[in-house]
């Protein structure tokens, strides 16, 4: 059976003290009853925490992997403010690239989107790729992709799980072993409408996941 991925997106949100809370609190992931290895658990906080999520999990043992939220579409160099995918390979496995608000408020097109997708790749961290619809481009490497129409992103009314499917399954036709997410307004109660059908393999949380038990919670239903 396939791995079913859970992504928390944790935007910009959370302090260095906001950061330890949420991971003492959702440190009881260890003593869940579930059977986690059929479940890829993917936290991807701001760039200043990825150090304390790091350190924090592997102390504790937890069973998740961390993404980070973007990454350079250049490599190392005289790029202020810019971090870059060599850097995010000491802390994480994935990473989220083309998110609707970068696309937005940052105005990333698909020209840098693919060379982010490329940067991501060469050193080995497997970007999480966001689309709006089955229409938007999409670069050759991308393996996974997140379906996030922009309509249900942050507004509390998500897409239907049988529109997502129809999208997912469209998304898949593009090529072999794709992995297709859901996102956008994904809570612990709607969680299970999007995981149980057949062409969606998870989904990417960002408001229910800033509450680390709302986004246990979500685990457990997926
Ligand atoms: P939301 O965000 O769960 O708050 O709708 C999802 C996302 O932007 O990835």
């Amino acid at each position: 059976m396939d791995k079913l991925f859970l992504v928390a997106n944790l935007k910009s949100y959370k302090t260095q003290s906001e950061a330890n809370e949420w991971l003492e609190n959702f440190k009881i992931i260890r003593d869940s009853k579930q059977n986690l290895t059929q479940k890829e658990i993917i936290i991807c906080p701001p760039f200043q925490l990825l150090f304390t999520f790091s350190s924090y999990i592997k102390e504790n043992n937890l069973p998740v992997k961390l993404g980070a939220q973007d990454v350079s579409p250049f490599g190392e160099g005289a790029y202020t403010g810019e971090v870059n995918a060599k850097q995010l390979v000491d802390y994480c496995n994935y990473v989220i690239i083309g998110h609707s608000e970068r696309r937005q408020y940052f105005k990333e097109d698909d020209d840098m989107l693919k060379n982010k997708v490329q940067s991501a790749w060469s050193k080995g961290v497997i970007p999480i790729f966001c689309v709006q619809n089955e229409n938007t481009f999409m670069p050759e490497e991308v393996s996974i992709v997140a379906y996030e129409p922009a309509f249900a992103i942050g507004s509390g009314t998500p897409d239907t799980p049988e529109n997502a499917e129809v999208v997912a399954r469209s998304i898949r036709s593009k090529k072999n072993n794709l992995k297709v997410l859901y996102g956008g307004s994904v809570d612990s109660l709607n969680v299970k409408n999007f995981t149980s059908t057949d062409n969606l393999s998870g989904v990417l949380v960002g408001g229910a996941s800033l509450d680390p038990l709302e986004f246990l919670k979500i685990v457990e239903n997926a």
